[in-house]
C-alpha cells in the first residue's frame, strides 16, 4: 500500500521529518526551518486549559433506545415512540483529581450524557449521587476550593475539607454516600447515574411534571474499599479508563436502565421537604421510578482530545418538552457551564463535532475565534430581517410559572433538616457498610483539629446517634467528649 506523502499544515509536501536545516553539520540552526518552527509551535498549543472540576475523565458514544410509553408527561421528539433511537455521548469523571489523577480514588463521580436529539442537544450532567454538597450556587466555589490544593502547601487538605462541610449540614447526605462503599466504584460502569436536579416535562397538552432522571447500572453495583483502591492505584493509574474502554472494543457494551421520578407541579407545594432542594432525594414510595429506556455505550471514540477533551455538556442544553425548575443550584448551572466552554474551548466550541447537533442549527451568532463554518445567511445576518431568515416559533413556549415571594438572600440553613435523609441512608445499610463507613470517615479525618472533629461528629450524631458515636469512637473520642450535649 503507498503511503501519503506527509505535509505541512498548509498541505506542502514535506522533504525530511528526521532532520532540522543546520548551517554545517554541528548546528547551530536556520531560522528559515519552518518546519522545525510549526512543530515546535504547534506542541506548545496542544492543551486547552483542564476543567476546572471533573478534569479526568472517559468517554464513549452509544445509542438510547426508548422502551416505555411517557408521552403524556413529555412532547420531547426522543420520547415519541418506543423503539426510537437517539445517539447519545457519555463522558464519565472524578471530580477533583487533576487531568493525571488516578480514576480508583474515593471521590463523586461524574455522569455527564448528551443525546443528540432531532430539535438539539439535551445534555444530563449528573453525578453517580442523587443529592449534592451544598444547595446554594454561591457556595459551589467554596467547597470547590476544599476539594482542590491548598494554595500553601500543593496538598489536599482534608482540615479544609471537613471545617467546611462540619459548617456546612447540608453537606451531610452527600458525605455520607461519598464515604460509604459507594464512594469508590470498581468502574464507570458498575455505578448508577443520577440527573440529581430537578427538572420538568412538558407535555403536548401544556402540563408541567416535576422530574428526577435515574440511570439505574445493568452491570450491578461494584465497588472498592480503600485497601482495595490502594492495590489497584499502585498498579493502574488509568483503572476506569481501561475497563471502559477495553469492555466496549470486546463488544461487552455497558448499559444503564433509564428512569424518572414524575411529581404533579402542584405537588411541589404540598411536600414536606423542598422538592427544589439538590441535597433531598425524593422518597421512592411516593414518586416511583417509571422506565423511561435503555442506554448503551457501544463505540470508543477514536481520538481523546477531539472528542473527550473537547466535549462540553451544559445542564442549559434542553429541547422540548422538558424544562428546567426553580433549584437554586440548576439555576447557578446554567450559566456557568456554557461559560466555560467559551473560555475552556472556544467561542464556537458548538461546532466541533463532538458538540455539534445532529440537526440543522439556524442562529445569528457569527464571528469570533475559529468561525470554521461560513454560515449562509446572505443580507439575513440579523433578526427580524425582511430576506427570509430563520424566525422564532412561539408554539414552543413553555406554560407561565408562578413564581412569588420577595426578593431577598433566604438563609437556606434556616427551618431545613439535614438529618433526616441523612440518618434513613444510614439506617438502610447494613452492619458491614455501616462499619465501612465510618471507618472509611474516621481515617480520612486523620490529623484535623479536635474542635473540628467534634463539630461533624455532632451532625452525624443528629443524623443517627449510633453513627456519631461510631465515627467518635473510632476518632479515639468518648461519647461525652464527643457529644456532651448527649450526656447532659
Ligand atoms: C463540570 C460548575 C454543580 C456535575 C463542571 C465545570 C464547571 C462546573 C465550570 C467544568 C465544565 C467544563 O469546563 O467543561 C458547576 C457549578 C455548580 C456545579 C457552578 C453549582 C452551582 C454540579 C452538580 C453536578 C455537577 C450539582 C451534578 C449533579 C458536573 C459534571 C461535570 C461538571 C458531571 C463534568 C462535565 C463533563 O463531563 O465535561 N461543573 N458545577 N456539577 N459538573 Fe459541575
Amino acid at each position: 500500500m503507498t503511503k501519503p506523502t506527509m505535509t505541512t499544515t498548509a498541505g506542502a509536501p514535506i522533504a525530511d521529518n528526521q532532520n532540522s536545516i543546520s548551517a554545517g553539520s554541528r548546528g547551530p540552526l536556520l531560522l528559515q526551518d519552518y518546519q522545525l518552527i510549526e512543530k515546535l509551535a504547534h506542541q506548545n498549543r496542544e492543551r486547552v486549559p483542564e476543567r476546572v472540576v471533573h478534569a479526568k475523565g472517559s468517554g464513549a458514544y452509544g445509542t438510547f433506545t426508548v422502551t416505555q410509553d411517557i408521552t403524556k408527561y413529555s412532547k420531547a421528539k426522543l420520547f415519541s415512540k418506543i423503539g426510537k433511537q437517539t445517539e447519545v455521548f457519555l463522558r464519565f469523571s472524578t471530580v477533583a483529581g487533576e487531568r493525571g489523577a488516578a480514576d480508583a480514588e474515593r471521590d463523586v463521580r461524574g455522569f455527564s450524557v448528551k443525546f443528540y436529539t432531532e430539535e438539539g442537544n439535551w445534555d444530563v450532567v449528573g453525578n453517580n449521587t442523587p443529592v449534592f454538597f451544598v444547595r446554594d450556587p454561591l457556595k459551589f466555589p467554596d467547597f470547590i476550593r476544599t476539594q482542590k490544593r491548598h494554595p500553601s502547601t500543593n496538598l489536599r487538605s482534608p482540615t479544609a475539607m471537613w471545617d467546611f462541610w462540619s459548617l456546612s449540614p447540608e453537606s451531610l447526605h452527600q458525605v455520607t454516600i461519598l464515604f460509604s462503599d459507594r464512594g469508590l466504584p470498581q468502574g464507570y460502569r458498575f455505578m448508577h447515574g443520577f440527573g440529581s436536579h430537578t427538572y420538568s416535562f412538558l407535555s403536548a397538552s401544556g402540563e408541567r411534571y416535576w422530574v428526577k432522571f435515574h440511570f439505574k447500572s445493568l452491570q450491578g453495583i461494584k465497588t472498592w474499599t480503600n485497601r482495595e483502591a490502594e492495590g489497584v492505584v499502585a498498579k493502574d493509574r488509568e483503572s476506569a479508563q481501561r475497563d471502559l474502554y477495553e469492555a466496549i472494543e470486546n463488544g461487552d457494551y455497558p448499559r444503564w436502565r433509564v428512569c424518572v421520578q414524575i411529581m404533579p407541579e402542584t405537588d411541589a407545594e404540598k411536600t414536606s421537604y423542598n422538592p427544589f432542594d439538590l441535597t433531598k432525594v425524593w422518597p421512592h414510595a411516593d414518586y416511583p421510578l417509571h422506565e423511561i429506556g435503555i442506554l448503551e455505550l457501544n463505540r470508543n471514540a477514536k481520538h481523546y482530545f477531539a472528542e473527550v477533551e473537547q466535549s462540553s455538556f451544559s445542564p442549559s442544553n434542553i429541547v422540548p418538552g422538558i424544562g428546567f425548575s426553580p433549584d437554586k443550584m440548576l439555576q447557578g448551572r446554567l450559566f456557568a457551564y456554557a461559560d466555560a466552554h467559551r473560555y475552556r474551548v472556544g467561542t464556537h466550541y458548538e461546532a466541533l463535532p463532538v458538540n455539534k447537533p445532529r440537526c440543522p442549527v439556524h442562529h445569528y451568532h457569527a464571528d469570533g475565534a475559529m468561525l470554521f463554518e461560513t454560515p449562509e445567511r446572505g443580507d439575513a445576518y440579523y433578526e427580524p430581517n425582511s430576506f427570509n431568515g430563520p424566525v422564532e416559533d412561539r408554539s414552543l413556549a413553555e406554560p407561565p410559572l408562578k413564581i412569588s415571594g420577595d426578593a431577598a438572600r433566604y438563609d437556606h440553613r434556616i427551618g431545613n433538616d439535614d438529618y433526616s435523609q441523612a440518618g434513613a441512608l444510614f439506617r438502610l445499610m447494613s452492619d458491614e457498610q455501616k462499619a465501612q463507613l465510618m471507618s472509611n470517615i474516621a481515617e480520612a479525618m486523620q490529623g484535623v483539629p479536635v474542635e473540628i472533629v467534634k463539630r461533624q461528629v455532632l451532625h452525624f450524631y443528629l443524623a443517627d446517634k449510633a453513627y456519631g458515636l461510631g465515627v467518635a469512637e473510632r476518632m479515639g473520642l468518648s461519647p461525652s467528649e464527643a457529644v456532651p450535649q448527649a450526656a447532659e
